[in-house]
């Protein structure tokens, strides 16, 4: 049985996605397909558009990051909840609530093929609950289903020059995204540091990919190319 947990950037929810209903769409027939292949999926969702608004609403008024992150996960819960329903209403053996916690979704992933989570605590973002809910159930590998098709040396937007890499150690990564702390609510980088640190100390191989294209995911799940960038202990 192959067990895999997949992090969905909220930002592929966001209007600026071409057509998100069909977006949404092609991941329940993948999902489906999926399930009936026998696997089970752990996907935890970004905060994307409301995380920012709602981060962005209080950040005057709010010093404290960890208090902002509450915001950002209030956010996450309610695109996981989108999610969860469009899920639900297909007719796909989804899990009935969304955990709050790592340990409640690995328990409810043992009687439903497929669970759908949101954030946790403050910390860190929705990259680190899907390392760790990989991590928890021994999944073969965690997806990072993000708006950049690979990873960079530098961020490509500002950097013409940036290269962009097909495999990492998780040392290298590490460099590139910085040190595992959270230092800012809302604060995107490629994949949160603080996951990429968990990841290296559990030896767990990440997938980063351009989650825009559905076709990506899909080839990610089933275990073929997906033309992004594979996280991996220089051992392997
Ligand atoms: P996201 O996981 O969406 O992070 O959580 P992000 O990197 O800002 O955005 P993406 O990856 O582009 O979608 C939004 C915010 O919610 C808080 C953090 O402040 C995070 O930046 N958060 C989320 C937590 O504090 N804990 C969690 O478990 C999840």
């Amino acid at each position: 049985m192959v067990c895999i947990v997949i992090a969905l950037g909220g930002s592929l929810l966001r209007p600026e996605v071409d057509d998100r209903h069909a977006w949404l769409e092609e991941l329940i027939i993948i999902v489906r397909d999926r399930v009936s292949a026998g696997d089970r999926i752990g996907l935890v969702i970004g905060g994307g558009a409301p995380a920012r608004e709602g981060i962005g609403l209080a950040q005057p008024l709010i010093d404290d990051v960890h208090h902002l992150d509450k915001i950002g996960i209030a956010a996450t819960r309610l695109n996981a909840t989108i999610v969860r329903e469009a899920l639900s209403d297909a007719g796909i053996s989804v899990s009935g609530t969304i955990p709050h916690r790592v340990d409640e979704a690995v328990q409810l992933l043992e009687s439903r093929p497929v669970v759908v989570m949101g954030g946790t605590t403050p910390g860190h973002t929705t990259d680190t609950v899907a390392i760790r809910f990989a991590i928890a159930t021994s999944a073969n590998r965690c997806i990072i289903a993000t708006n950049v098709g690979k990873v960079y040396s530098a961020d490509p937007r500002n950097n013409s020059n940036a290269d962009a890499f097909d495999k990492l150690t998780h040392d290298e990564l590490q460099e590139i995204v910085g040190p595992d702390k959270h230092t800012r609510a809302g604060g995107s980088s490629v994949v949160d540091p603080v996951g990429v640190g968990e990841a290296n100390r559990a030896n767990m191989t990440l997938n980063i990919l351009d989650g825009r294209e559905t076709n990506l995911i899909k080839a990610a799940l089933e275990g073929n190319d997906f033309k992004g960038t594979t996280i991996i202990t220089e051992e392997n």
